[in-house]
């Protein structure tokens, strides 16, 4: 049996800081595929030359050619435009859109077994392109945000009450954008409450600075969007799935009928292994937590519904 395979779709900062890890974690093969010719190849060497100092023996290529990833255990695609200073993630949407759907075509019928992770912009909506166009059922189509935006979250928790952000734990639902659901109940120290550490104005500017988390980087770089925590957020999506680990992860996932919602892709608590989605997990909300839930589902239909057909 040979080793795990993996391809990351977009060898830009995202992708390649993506292969980075999963090579150096021995976790998997990487193929880097990219639409700019010597882009991925460069970089696969680069990653590959690393190799004997790093000490792993993952192997790392990068190709034009999707010839190449045919048989991939996980696909992860970050192919499409960056968001530039000024630009909602919305704006991008048409752009990725069609990019989404190219390379999602071009890759799932070489691995028809192979778990999607999408982690191109807009998330939600590119979900729906990706899941289209695989024809993937449900369980093998997942994007990549709440893991993200939780983590977001612990950083600004544990900065705020001066403990190490290991015993931090974030409860995230919704869309990835500016109306994502922190739940405070949920999100805790050590299993403490952060409702019953930190005063409501507090939590409140930790989930404001969280839900603009993604603009906060993006204005200070000026030139591109975050990867560091993107990348990391997604290799432990792909080390949940290859690994069987079960992990109870917050990710997009097609609902049907969870929570309410039926037919569209929203970030929620889900059991990550094997094969991919296992399990959505539901929990009740309260009244305040179902409305903020329900405006965050409505912003990802009113984008889903501007989808080229
Ligand atoms: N096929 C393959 N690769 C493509 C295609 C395509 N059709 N179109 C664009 N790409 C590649 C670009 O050539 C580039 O190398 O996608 C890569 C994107 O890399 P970056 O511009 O560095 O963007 P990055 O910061 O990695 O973000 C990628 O992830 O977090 C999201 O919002 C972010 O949607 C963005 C994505």
């Amino acid at each position: 049996m040979g080793r795990n395979k993996v391809t990351v779709i977009g060898a830009g900062n995202v992708g390649a800081t993506t292969a980075q890890r999963i090579a150096e974690a021995g976790l998997a093969d990487v193929v880097l595929v990219d639409i700019v010719e010597g882009l991925p190849q460069g970089k696969g060497l680069d990653l590959a030359e690393a190799a004997p100092v790093v000490r792993h023996d993952a192997r790392v290529t990068g190709t034009n050619d999707y010839a190449a990833t045919a048989g991939s255990d996980v696909i992860v695609v970050t192919s499409g435009l960056a968001r530039q200073p000024g630009m909602s993630r919305d704006d991008l949407m048409a752009k990725n859109a069609g990019i989404v759907k190219a390379v999602v075509e071009a890759s799932a019928p070489l691995s028809p077994n192979a778990v999607l992770i999408v982690v191109t912009n807009p998330l939600d909506a590119m979900c729906h392109v990706a899941m289209r166009a695989s024809g993937f059922p449900r369980e093998r189509v997942l994007g990549m945000a709440g893991v993200l935006d939780s983590a977001r979250f612990r950083t600004f928790i544990a900065e705020e009450l001066g403990v190490s952000v290991v015993d931090t734990s974030a409860f995230v639902l919704g869309g990835h954008g500016d109306t994502m659901v922190p739940l405070p109940r949920y999100s805790t120290v050590a299993g403490i409450p952060i409702t019953d550490l930190l005063p409501a104005d507090r939590i409140k500017a930790l989930v404001d600075r969280t839900a603009n988390g993604g603009a906060e980087i993006v204005a200070l770089l000026k030139t591109g969007s975050a990867y560091y925590a993107p990348a990391a957020s997604t290799f432990e999506m792909v080390d949940a799935i290859l690994r069987d680990r079960r992990r109870v992860l917050p990710c997009a996932t097609l609902l049907k009928g969870e929570y309410g919602v039926d037919g569209l892709f929203v970030g929620v608590p889900v059991v990550l292994g094997s094969g991919g989605m296992q399990r959505v997990i539901e929990i009740t909300l309260t009244a305040d937590e179902r409305a903020a839930f329900e405006k965050s589902a409505a912003a990802v239909q009113e984008l889903v519904a501007k989808l080229p057909a």
